[in-house]
């Protein structure tokens, strides 16, 4: 039997979202229903809101959560009912060019849920990123699942989802910092944070972290960065290369997600250094940069998606890590909010104070 549930709708570009009752199917084949616990709030739930994403009007946003699998639909053996799970947005088909050369975390045909949730009208709703948690229950395509130890707090858990695990992935497996390694780190938000954290885990010895904020560069102190630079008032390649005697950083991660920080990381690494891009940017951005220069300084621009996480890897391994106190996910918890307040905690996200809220049922 279908089911009726709270979540919280986009109705249209712009316009407030609101709490309204959704209709859930039953789990088709492969399908998974989970009864949400937590939700963070992430830029790309206010993007989908403003129409940034795409027109697919009404959304159900949410999409960094975790729950309790309530039911699952046939064929489905990785996932079983009562599941503590940590829902992830690429599911790995197995099947594509990626899964079939051992690169399952590139997947290029992941996949959600085939059956659609509904307003009670029979509209079809557009969950955020093929998930839809800032809600009671939701479903999702059974690889969306990670399961988890059910002893860390959902609110904690769920923040894998995505933008945590997006900079700590960035960090660890697309810039592959390792023991000793300078890094900086651009843009201090809940995603450079997360890289920040991950260099650490991974042994940088020199974390620098870079922001226009000071508030974010002292809660990224708080998160394991040994030197901060302000970008406002000090030239960060210049400041990078002074604090690395002369030469630069070995990985810098971008989290900002702009041509001029993007600029200013290909500067501050050293030569034959690594560049990750996990900030995303907007369509009309355009790059310059001399092609010389691309070549002459050598190592590696790269691009992190998700982090470049395979959920079934990663997820479990960051939980235990935490669970022993080598990494704190809590840290990056600012609020508990309720389903009514993601409209708040929208305006909240630019006054610069807050990590993360998470939606707590
Ligand atoms: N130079 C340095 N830091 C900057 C600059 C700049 N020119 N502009 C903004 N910042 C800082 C902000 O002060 C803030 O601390 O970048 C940080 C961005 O943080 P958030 O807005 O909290 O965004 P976050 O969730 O961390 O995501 C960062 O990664 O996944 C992507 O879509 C996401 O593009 C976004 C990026
Ligand atoms: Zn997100
Ligand atoms: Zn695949």
């Amino acid at each position: 039997m279908p089911q009726q549930v709270q979540g919280v709708v986009a109705p249209g570009r712009n316009e407030p979202v609101r709490v309204e009752t959704i209709v859930i199917p039953d789990p088709g084949p492969g399908e998974a229903v989970v009864k949400i616990q937590a939700c963070g709030v992430c830029h790309t739930d206010l993007h989908y809101k403003q129409g940034g994403i795409n027109d697919e009007f009404p959304f159900l946003l949410g999409h960094e959560a975790a729950g309790v699998v309530e039911s699952v639909g046939d064929g489905v053996t990785d996932v079983a009912p009562g599941d503590f799970v940590i829902l992830n947005w690429r599911a790995v088909c197995g099947q594509c060019r990626a899964c079939l050369r051992g690169r399952p975390w590139y997947c290029f045909a992941t996949h959600n849920a085939r059956q659609k949730m509904t307003l009670p009208d029979g509209t079809e709703l557009s969950p955020a990123l093929g998930i839809g948690a800032f809600a009671e229950k939701t479903l999702v395509a059974a690889g969306q699942c990670t399961k988890v130890d059910p002893a860390v707090a959902p609110e904690v858990a769920g923040l894998l989802g995505c933008g945590v695990m997006a900079g700590i992935g960035a960090a660890i497996n697309t810039g592959n910092v390792g023991r000793g390694d300078t890094v900086a780190v651009i843009g201090c938000g809940g995603v450079g944070d997360a890289a920040v954290v991950g260099s650490r885990l991974a042994g940088a010895a020199r974390i620098i972290a870079v922001d226009i904020d000071d508030r974010k560069l002292a809660k990224a102190t708080e998160m394991g960065a040994t030197h901060t630079v302000n970008s406002r008032t000090t030239d960060p390649v210049e400041a990078i290369r002074e604090l690395t005697g002369g030469f630069g950083a070995d990985v810098v991660i971008e989290a900002v997600g702009r041509p001029e920080t993007y600029e200013q990381a290909f500067y501050a690494r050293d030569l034959a250094g690594t560049v990750v891009l996990v900030g995303v940017p907007t369509p009309d951005m355009k790059l310059e940069l001399p092609l010389l220069d691309v070549f002459g300084r050598g190592g590696a621009l790269k691009s992190s998606w998700y982090g470049d996480c395979l959920p079934s890897r990663d997820f479990p391994m960051l939980i235990d890590l935490h669970q022993q106190g080598r990494i704190d996910l809590g840290a990056f918890v600012t609020e508990t909010i309720g389903l009514g307040d993601v409209e708040k905690a929208f305006a909240r996200m630019h006054e610069g104070d807050v990590l993360r809220s998470v939606v707590v049922l």
